[in-house]
């Protein structure tokens, strides 16, 4: 069982990278993060049963439900199918429900054999996709759990599947027992899981600990740095793999990124194939990785080698676009070799220029992406049987309703300059007005996410289903609209100086050039520090001055130039794939793992959920009243 592997010997012939085959491949050597269209409803899906529960748990940890049994039903034809189907027989995605008391109740009709799968219009109005069905009882294995969006998945699986699984998570530490603090208090301990903390009072910890079982280990190293024992019994265990570790710092070193973001994947795809049961493998991408291109972009798997520079220029004749080609392999190589040859003092800047210059040659806006998008082609070359989906969601942002509005971690994307405004820090951006930022809320994608790991994990066909999250075709946010909502939110919940008065901002002025933008950063910055020019009488303090001015300037234009690619960005991302998994859907699953980001009101989200939820919860209240 090989891996499309960095760093490890030896090495296949470099054009075996560019057949597809079901077959492994393994190859050699080897700042700053990040009105509602309608479509026919399609019948080509299929609604396949598959029971999930009664599974063998083999971690040691009991759990506080005890074992039981759901059917195992084989598929039947369309016609038994309609002739079967009555009330009593159609199980009910939400049957599974929280008594007052908190413990999970569940209901006798969950235990009745629900017989499919067909495109009868009639069952998907009644069952849907299954989602709760499927996931009952199943094994997971995810990566990236201390991440923001892992998270919010762990929390919405266990709150809404109380009888799901083990949920193995991979944990960077250096034993069980930091992996286990981690757990308790990274994860356990975040504000998010305050309603699981509520439902299960006293008992919310032994019943988590019963679900979540932290593991040691690390994609970028060989078996993931898992202990074989381990290994083994995860891999016995493991129905679905979410892969969510990623670097997700745009300017990450090029050997850090390639490492995390595609040797990552690759590691994981390996372990996949050592999973007896597994039913699917889904890899958390970004809607990002489409890079340069322009216009409408479709849910398009990537191919091995593909290039986005080679696709914007394929007007050149061929000698002129085979300078724009991609081989991972290379890529690799040329890593290892730079490494060796950049002196020890400027290995890592010279490791950061090489990643940017690679991925904006090769038709990608920076390296977080670039190699991101690697990732998605080492996993579809590898995948063979395993059924993949990749999910690419645009940038994430707070949680829209679930557990509770306005949930966030980390100062990520638009954050850092949302907040820099609101403290009258920064009256302007460099961003085009009539431009787009591509938002989903993370509630959104985790659903998203759990309804294509139902219906492909129930399908199990040997594919690769591209989704992207992504509200930039059905209901986009524009520039100019989200200055106006901001100026609104800061306007009526203003940030407070050190005094306590409150800070009135203005309208968030707008550019398009670096060197307007520049200009009004000096005039703000000198006006603000209540100086008439740079230079004054008082040579000191007028050096001091300018320091600071210069260095809040300096700040200022880094951020707007990394963010440059993403609000000038052309492309548009079309979510047609997640459009036909939610007409998929029943009423009662719409209800609760809908993820329809073209119903979303803005000008609601951005200033009663996101912008308050970002002062509370990563800015922990500073800079508001009383505190
Ligand atoms: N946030 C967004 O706006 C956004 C948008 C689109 C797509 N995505 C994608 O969504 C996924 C999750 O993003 P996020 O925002 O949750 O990221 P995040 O908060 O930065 O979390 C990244 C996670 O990956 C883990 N990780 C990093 N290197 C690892 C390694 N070598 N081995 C094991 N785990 C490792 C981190 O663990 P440590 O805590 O130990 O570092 C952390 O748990 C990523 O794949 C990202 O590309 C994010």
């Amino acid at each position: 069982m090989g891996s499309f592997f960095l760093y490890s010997p030896p090495p296949p012939p470099p054009h075996s990278l560019l057949v597809r085959t079901n077959k492994d491949v393994k190859i050699s050597s080897g700042g700053h993060r990040w009105p509602r269209r309608k479509k026919g409803c399609t019948t080509s899906s299929v609604v396949f049963c598959q029971g999930g529960g009664g599974k063998a748990i083999r971690s040691g940890v009991g759990s506080v439900f005890g074992g039981r049994t759901s059917a195992l039903v084989t598929p039947t034809t369309a016609t038994d199918q309609e002739q079967q189907i009555s009330p009593a027989t159609v199980m009910d995605a939400s049957s599974l429900v929280l008594a007052v008391n908190g413990q999970p109740e569940i209901v006798v009709k969950d235990l009745v054999p629900y017989s499919g799968p067909t495109s009868s219009s009639l069952v998907e109005t009644h069952d849907g996709i299954g989602i709760v069905r499927f996931l009952r009882g199943k094994g997971f294995f995810i990566t990236g759990a201390t991440g923001f969006l892992a998270k919010v998945l762990i929390e919405k699986i266990i709150r809404t599947m109380p009888d799901v699984g083990k949920i193995y998570l991979l944990i960077k530490a250096k034993d069980k027992d930091a992996a286990m603090a981690r757990l308790k208090t990274e994860i356990l301990n975040a504000e998010l899981f305050k309603t699981l903390r509520q439902t299960y009072g006293k008992s919310f910890q032994t019943f988590m600990l019963s679900k979540l079982v932290p593991v040691v280990g690390d994609v970028c190293k060989s078996n993931l740095g898992l202990e074989q024992e381990l290994a083994d019994l995860i891999a016995d265990d493991v129905d679905v793999i979410v892969n969510s570790a990623a670097n997700t710092t745009f300017d990450e070193r090029y050997d850090v990124a390639i490492d995390i973001n595609t040797r990552g994947p690759s590691n994981l795809m390996s372990f996949a194939k050592k999973c007896q049961k597994l039913k699917l493998f889904l890899q958390v991408s970004t809607a990002y990785v489409n890079g340069q291109r322009q216009g409408k972009i479709m849910e398009r798997a990537f191919g091995m080698g593909d290039c986005i520079a080679r696709e914007n220029n394929n007007s050149l004749v061929c000698e002129a676009a085979s300078r724009f080609t991609l081989d991972i392999q290379d890529e690799v190589k040329m890593v290892m070799n730079s490494k060796e040859a950049f002196h020890p003092n400027e290995v890592a800047i010279k490791m950061r220029e090489l990643g940017l210059e690679r991925a904006r040659k090769l038709g990608w806006q920076d390296t977080y992406v670039f190699t991101k998008a690697m990732g998605e082609m080492v996993i579809d070359n590898m995948r063979g049987e395993i059924p993949v989906v990749i999910l690419r969601p645009s940038v994430i942002e707070s949680t829209y309703k679930e557990p509770f509005p306005g949930w966030m971690e980390g100062n990520r994307m638009m954050d850092p300059i949302v907040l820099y405004y609101g403290k009258g820090q920064l009256t302007g951006f460099l961003v085009d007005p009539n431009g787009v930022l591509d938002v989903v809320p993370a509630d959104m994608v985790v659903n998203a996410t759990l309804a294509a790991i139902a219906r492909h994990g129930m399908e199990q066909k040997p594919e690769i289903n591209v989704y992207q999250i992504a509200s930039s075709v059905v209901n986009p946010l524009i520039f100019k609209d989200l200055a106006k909502l901001l100026y609104e939110h800061y306007n009526s919940s203003p940030y407070v100086d050190s005094n306590g008065r409150p800070i009135t901002v203005p309208l968030m002025k707008l550019f398009s050039s670096m060197d307007d933008f520049s200009e009004h950063l000096w005039r703000d910055v000198i006006q603000r520090n209540g100086l008439t020019a740079i230079t004054s009488s008082d040579g000191k303090l007028s050096q001091r001055h300018e320091f600071i001015c210069r260095k809040s300037v300096e700040q200022a234009k880094y951020l707007a130039d990394i963010y440059e690619p993403y609000t000038f960005y052309g492309g548009r991302f079309d979510n047609s794939n997640g459009e036909r998994l939610m007409e998929l859907m029943s009423e009662s699953e719409k209800r609760r793992f809908g993820f329809d980001v073209g119903s979303i009101d803005w000008r609601d989200y951005i200033t009663n959920v996101h912008v308050p939820g970002l002062r509370r919860h990563v800015m922990k209240g500073r800079g508001t009243n009383n505190n």
